[in-house]
């Protein structure tokens, strides 16, 4: 499974590229304004930061907006995937951009026909949001499930990219389901790696290497 990072954060980003974990970055309106700087400028940097897909959404509604603002930032960099909300104009624009050669990404997914809808109008990836199905006591990860159970029914090659991650366990599931993409907000990537178990451990090495050395 990949691992990209959800998030517009220059710093986190750059901090945790240099781990060699990440094939990928998603972004959204929300994220880019938190930045409070220049979205163009932002996508740019992050393409330089990581290796792989770097996501940016449009704004508009209406499918011929739509496409001209993704021409618009495909400019930006090689790397850069079109989020598309999943909408009829979305799917008319993801066709268009199909086929010009732009790759899409299609967001605010909530279940497996509107994946799959999405898949059919030529999107290279799909990005269902699990933690806003379980903020409503749906079950966000059978949604993933069942996408990508149509997806290997009919050799469908459309990448599922599970977003709106909440904690690591949303990450082991993903993988467990087989996911090909998990894409994390930072603060989840951190909690990752943290284990208490493996923190006493490397106390407990160093304790007893520093007594072999007082004796030695
Ligand atoms: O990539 C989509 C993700 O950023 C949405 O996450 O937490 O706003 O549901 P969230």
């Amino acid at each position: 499974m990949k691992i990209f990072i959800d998030t517009a954060n220059l710093e986190d980003i750059r901090e945790i590229a240099k781990w060699g974990i990440l094939e990928g970055a998603t972004t959204n309106p929300t994220l880019l304004s938190r930045e409070g700087k220049d979205p163009e400028k932002v996508l740019k940097e992050i393409c330089e930061l990581v290796p792989g897909p770097v996501s940016a959404e449009v704004t508009s509604e209406v499918a011929e907006d739509m496409v001209k603002e993704a021409q618009k930032l495909a400019k930006i960099h090689k790397n850069i995937v079109i989020k598309i909300p999943f909408t009829v104009e979305g799917l008319k624009a993801v066709r268009a951009l199909k086929e010009e050669g732009i790759k899409t990404n299609v967001t605010l997914v909530f279940t497996p026909v509107q994946a799959l809808l999405a898949a059919k109008a030529g999107a290279s990836f799909v990005s269902p949001f699990v933690g806003r199905l379980d903020d409503i006591q749906a079950n966000g990860m059978e949604m993933v499930e069942d996408i990508i159970t149509i997806f290997e029914n009919y050799d469908i090659q459309t990448e599922v990219i599970v977003a709106s991650i909440r904690h690591p366990m949303h990450v082991l599931e993903a993988a467990l389901v087989g996911a090909h993409i998990a894409t994390i907000p930072p603060k989840v990537i951190r909690q990752m790696v943290k284990h208490p178990l493996t923190d006493i451990g490397i106390q407990r090495f160093l304790e007893d290497w520093k007594k072999l050395n007082k004796k030695g």
